[in-house]
């Protein structure tokens, strides 16, 4: 299969060019294609989420198991209740507040979504992206976009075009440049099927953002157990995700110590012949000797971490490093987030100093 770049960033368009190439991706999916699309998080491939044929392609093109659900995206409030049986007061509100957003919710499903969308599950996800083209590709498609992140099952999420193109050249026909992402890691998920709703995925929006503005919430206790054993609840949490292909280690503990044992980790890999690569922050880069070094932002600006964190591992997919040492940032806010994907890219690799 042939796949089509088409760029929507070139200033010199008119707005007129824009809308029509968006409405022929629309039409490629209301005709049961697949099309990639940025949002604020990360590019989605997105099918028709009503049809069970179009949503078993996207499983295909990612190689991704038939268990793991998908998230629906719409573009205006009046169509959650068409997709949906039950939406609590709550998550009317953090709708209300957040959506247009990177948070996604979780309710009992109405019959006309299939079950091959949600992986067999009674349950849907739903996210109202806050981004241009993806709420205008959604109008024009029909208004229910299914769409996990654009990535080869188990790779780091895209972040730019050209991330969907390296895992998808060949298995979709479309792909929809809208330029680097804003925020880099993927929504935040709550799941309101269960009582006192509860967080199944650390995002851009906070535990602490969604309190403010619901009272209650719980974290999924799979989230943050340190056994890979611990289940998350949801599907797609459980799998080792986000990976670069080489070995991804943590190094947790104060500055100068963390440093120290990169150093001496990464002389050590490279006296056994390994090719080593080292994750810093603009702080801190100038402290390594040893290895490819990259900045992943700076220590003063969370948002840039998580901005440029998937970007940096498929950089180092393209080095052919062997080993990834990596520094660990500060928990709060965003941080959690970031710890979280950072852990599950390193399947639980870490070292404490
Ligand atoms: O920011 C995002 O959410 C991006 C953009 C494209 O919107 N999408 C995304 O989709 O990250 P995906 O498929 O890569 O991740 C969806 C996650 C998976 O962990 C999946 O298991 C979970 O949401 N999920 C979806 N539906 C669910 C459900 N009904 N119950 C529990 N978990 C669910
Ligand atoms: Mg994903």
């Amino acid at each position: 299969m042939e796949t089509t770049i088409v760029t929507l960033t070139d200033e010199k368009q008119s707005e007129e060019a824009i809308r029509e190439k968006i409405h022929a991706a629309g039409q490629v999916i209301r005709q049961g294609g697949l099309v990639a699309f940025p949002t604020e998080t990360v590019y989605g491939l997105g099918a028709d989420a009503l049809s069970p044929q179009a949503s078993r392609r996207i499983y295909e093109a990612k190689g991704r198991p038939s268990d793991n659900p998908l998230i629906i995206h719409i573009s205006n409030m009046e169509d959650l209740k068409k997709i949906t049986k039950n939406v609590p007061g709550p998550a009317r509100k953090l709708a209300e507040k957040f959506w247009p957003g990177p948070l996604t919710m979780i309710f009992e499903k109405s019959d006309i979504v299939p079950l091959e969308t949600t992986g067999g599950l009674r349950t849907v996800a739903v996210r109202m992206p806050n981004h241009s083209i993806a709420l205008r590709l959604i109008a024009s498609s029909g208004g229910f976009i299914a769409a996990p992140s654009a990535n080869t099952s188990g790779k780091p999420s895209p972040t730019r075009a050209e991330h969907v193109a390296e895992d998808m050249t060949g298995r979709i026909p479309l792909i929809l440049d809208g330029g680097s992402v804003g925020i880099g890691i993927e929504s935040t998920i709550v799941d309101f099927t269960e009582g006192t709703p509860m967080i199944l995925r650390p995002g851009y929006i906070t535990a602490e953002m969604i309190q403010e503005v619901i009272g209650e919430i719980r974290i999924d206790p799979g989230l943050t157990a340190r056994d890979a054993e611990a289940h998350p609840k949801a599907p797609g949490m459980k799998y080792r995700h986000y990976a670069p292909k080489a070995d991804l280690v943590l190094v947790e503990g104060s500055r100068e110590k963390v440093q120290r044992k990169i150093n001496e980790l990464a002389e050590e890999a490279l006296g056994e012949g390994k090719s080593v690569g080292i994750i810093a922050t603009e702080e801190t880069r100038a402290g390594y000797g040893h290895g490819v070094v990259k900045s992943i932002g700076t220590r003063t600006d969370a948002d840039s971490i998580a901005r440029h964190l998937y970007g940096v591992l498929r950089e180092f997919d393209q080095l052919d490093v062997e080993i990834i040492y990596s520094e660990s940032f500060p928990a709060s806010g965003v941080g959690q987030a970031i710890k979280n994907r950072m852990q599950k890219a390193a399947g639980h690799q870490v070292i404490e100093v």
